[in-house]
């Protein structure tokens, strides 16, 4: 398969690539590193990336943030930048990227628990978390129509971010990186579609 890997570099997106990379044609992509660079916060961006790599056999996305802040200082600019980047970015490569995408092809997009298990200063990633998830679910039926599949993974925090941001997540249990893969795979491999793939 020739598959897009938005993030490639990122924590969990390297390990995604490593473990694909043998078995197939893997295109990495971010705003600075990977084989293409593009800003999945622009729609222009995200267009002149598929005019560029043309066709794809499955594209996966795992990149897009939110600002942490405590609930009693968030403004609305505040959930603009998470709609911007994690919601809307990952929406707008599936909407755009679904025309690029070959005959049984498959969308990965990924959430995260803070959409139902929430930490001290996520409100706004627990909302856009829920957000997308909510698009693969309401988007999934009518791409099964088009032949295309469409999940997403929504991974508590994995184990490679333990040093930089376990502190946010008191009592949480950190996820090992190969099960987190495993679940990239089911989607990308597997015959699954309209799921919220929990890795808790
Ligand atoms: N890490 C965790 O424990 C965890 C848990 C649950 C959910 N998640 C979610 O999983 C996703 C990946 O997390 P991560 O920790 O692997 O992130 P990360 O280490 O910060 O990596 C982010 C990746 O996305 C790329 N990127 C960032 N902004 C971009 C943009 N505007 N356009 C295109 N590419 C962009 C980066 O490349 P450049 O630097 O070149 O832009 C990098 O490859 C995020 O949505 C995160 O919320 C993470």
């Amino acid at each position: 398969m020739k598959i897009l890997l938005v993030g490639g570099t990122g924590t969990i997106g390297k390990r995604i690539a490593w473990r694909l990379q043998d078995k197939h044609e893997i295109i990495t992509a971010g705003t600075k590193s990977g084989d293409v660079q593009f800003d999945m916060t622009t729609i222009r961006s995200i267009e002149e990336l598929f005019e560029k790599i043309g066709k794809v056999d499955a594209i996966v996305i795992a990149a897009g943030g939110a600002p942490m802040a405590p609930v009693k200082d968030l403004s609305e600019e505040h959930f603009y930048q998470g709609f911007r980047s994690k919601m809307m970015g990952q929406i707008n490569l599936a909407l755009i990227g679904q025309k690029f995408l070959n005959s049984g092809g498959s969308i990965t997009l990924t959430s995260g628990i803070l959409a139902e298990d929430p930490i001290h200063m996520g409100a706004v990633l627990s909302t856009v978390n829920g957000a997308v998830n909510g698009f693969v679910i309401g988007a999934a039926g009518e791409m099964f129509q088009q032949g295309v599949r469409i999940n997403v993974i929504s991974p508590g925090i994995v184990e490679d971010s333990m040093d930089a941001i376990g502190g946010y997540f008191p009592g949480h249990n950190p996820v090992p990186m190969d099960k987190v893969v495993n679940a990239y795979i089911k989607s990308i491999e597997g015959i699954i579609t309209g799921q919220i793939i929990k890795v808790y």
